[in-house]
C-alpha cells in the first residue's frame, strides 16, 4: 500500500465535522490574530472545555491587544486565576504590551517575528501563523504527533521522534487553508485519533494509516518505557 496521506481528503472530513469552538469562525471566515493567540495561550496547558469561559470572559474585559497592553497586570493575573501557571498570564500581558510597540498592535503575519514575542514558540508561532494567517506552518501538539506517529508508524520513541514526526506532518501540509488544516488535525487527534480505541472507521486517513492497517494503532506514539 503506497498511498499518501491526503490532506483534502482531511479538509473536507473538517468541513463535515470539525468543532464548533468559542475561537473559530463559522466555515470560511478568520479569526482575529489576537483572538487566536488569546485561545493558543490558554490551550497550552488547559483543555479545551476549560478555557471556554475564560477566552470569552478575557475577549470581552480586553477586546483588543491594546486594551491587554493597557491593563495593569494585576488585572490580568486576576481574571487569569484557575487557569494556573501562571508564568502564561505575565508572558500574555508582556506580549500584549511588545505587540504594541513592535507591530503598532497589529500581530505580524511572519512566524519569525511572532516567535520573537514574550511566551510565543515554535508551536504558538506555527499556530498562530497558520490559523490567523494561513502561513505555511503545521502547529505539532500531542494530539498531532499521535496522528503522525500512526499514519507513519515512527518507530522512534518520544521525545526523540519529534523532528521525523514535525517533518512528517510538514510533507502532509496543503497548499492552502492552512489554517484549517492545522485545526483538523488537532480535532482528529481529539475525536477520532484518540490515545485508546481510537475510531478508525470515521477516520478519513483511515485507508492509509500505517499503524491500521497493522491493527497497532495503539502502540503509537512510542515512548520510554517509565
Ligand atoms: N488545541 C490547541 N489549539 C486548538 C484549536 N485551535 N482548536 C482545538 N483545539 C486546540
Amino acid at each position: 500500500k503506497k498511498a499518501m496521506p491526503d490532506p483534502a481528503g482531511l479538509l473536507a472530513w473538517y468541513d463535515r465535522h470539525r468543532r464548533v469552538l468559542p475561537w473559530r469562525a463559522r466555515a470560511g471566515h478568520k479569526t482575529a490574530p489576537y483572538a487566536v493567540w488569546l485561545s493558543e495561550i490558554m490551550l497550552q496547558q488547559t483543555t479545551v472545555k476549560t478555557v471556554g469561559a475564560y477566552y470569552v470572559k478575557f475577549l470581552s474585559q480586553w477586546p483588543t491587544v491594546e486594551a491587554l497592553a493597557r491593563s495593569p497586570l494585576d488585572d490580568v493575573l486576576r481574571a487569569w486565576a484557575g487557569l494556573g501557571y501562571y508564568a502564561r498570564a505575565r508572558n500574555l500581558h508582556a506580549c500584549a504590551i511588545a505587540v504594541v510597540e513592535r507591530h503598532g498592535g497589529e500581530f505580524p503575519a511572519d512566524l519569525e517575528a511572532l516567535r520573537a514575542l514574550p511566551g510565543i514558540g515554535d508551536y504558538t508561532a506555527a499556530a498562530v501563523g497558520a490559523i490567523a494567517f494561513d502561513l505555511p506552518a503545521v502547529p505539532v501538539d500531542g494530539n498531532v504527533e499521535r496522528v503522525v506517529s500512526r499514519l507513519f508508524a515512527v518507530e522512534d520513541q518520544l521525545p526523540a521522534a519529534k523532528p521525523e514526526i514535525k517533518r512528517l506532518a510538514a510533507s502532509l501540509m496543503p497548499p492552502a487553508r492552512t489554517g484549517d488544516f492545522a485545526q483538523a488535525m488537532m480535532d482528529l487527534g481529539a475525536t477520532i485519533c484518540t490515545p485508546r480505541k481510537p475510531a478508525c472507521a470515521l477516520c478519513p486517513f483511515d485507508s492509509v494509516c500505517i499503524a491500521r492497517a497493522r491493527g497497532d494503532q495503539e502502540s503509537f506514539p512510542r515512548k520510554a518505557p517509565k
